[in-house]
């Protein structure tokens, strides 16, 4: 399967699945075909150009409006022709042109046990809360935030010293499980593809 994934930050879900093919030449049911982001000088895109893997930014200041930016990013993604996209740390909310052309093979991964604590502070608020547990969540992406159905979680431990540096360590832990997560969940995917069920229609199952 072809991968197309996003990117926003430090990339270290990227560098998982870098690491995943590069462990099983040619045995990896998937090639990371292109690594996009929303802005530049992110370390993301250089583990990317570190794998010889074609990167894209689109930016959006760079554009009019937001669909516009859609437009791009939507643009930019297809011409890889994946057949999965994964967003790893990818901050922005995408648009209807991209989610109609990629819904059904589009993933994120969340730092916290969805539908608990959406949004871009899931680790901060789970603490917030006094969360005795969280975790991570793998989710196919739909027209809310962080709202789709979910693949996988995995729980995580809050610890009483996480309350100490704003969750730096949490989420650090957090990311250790993410990475293996994901890892698994496209390898199935990719190999195996999914169904989903269930009387509102979101109850994944992986496998054909
Ligand atoms: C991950 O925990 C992801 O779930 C969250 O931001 C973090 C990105 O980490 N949205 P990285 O860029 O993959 O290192």
């Amino acid at each position: 399967a072809r991968l197309v994934v996003l990117v926003s930050g430090s990339g270290t879900n990227l560098q998982a699945l870098l690491d995943a093919v590069a462990a099983s030449p040619g045995e990896a049911p998937y090639e990371i075909v292109a690594v996009g982001a929303d802005r530049n000088g992110i370390e993301g895109l250089e583990r990317a150009e570190r794998a010889g893997i074609p990167t894209f930014v689109c930016r959006v200041k760079d554009f009019a409006t937001r669909e516009e930016w859609d437009a791009a990013l939507t643009a930019a993604t297809a011409a890889h022709a994946p057949d999965l996209v994964v967003s790893a740390g990818f901050m922005k909310v995408v648009g209807k042109e991209f989610l109609t052309r990629f819904g059904g093979r589009f993933i994120n991964t969340h730092p916290a046990l969805l539908p608990s604590f959406p949004g871009a502070h899931g680790v901060r608020d789970a603490l917030a809360y006094g969360a005795k547990v969280t975790g991570c969540t793998v989710h196919f992406v739909d027209d809310g935030v962080d709202t789709g159905p979910v693949i996988a979680q995995r729980a995580v431990e809050v610890l009483e010293e996480d309350h100490t540096d704003e969750g730096a360590a949490l989420h650090e832990r957090i990311k250790e499980v993410e990475r293996r997560l994901l890892v698994e969940v496209v390898g199935r995917l990719a190999r195996d593809g999914y169904r989903i069920e269930g009387p509102n229609r979101r109850r994944v199952r992986l496998g054909h």
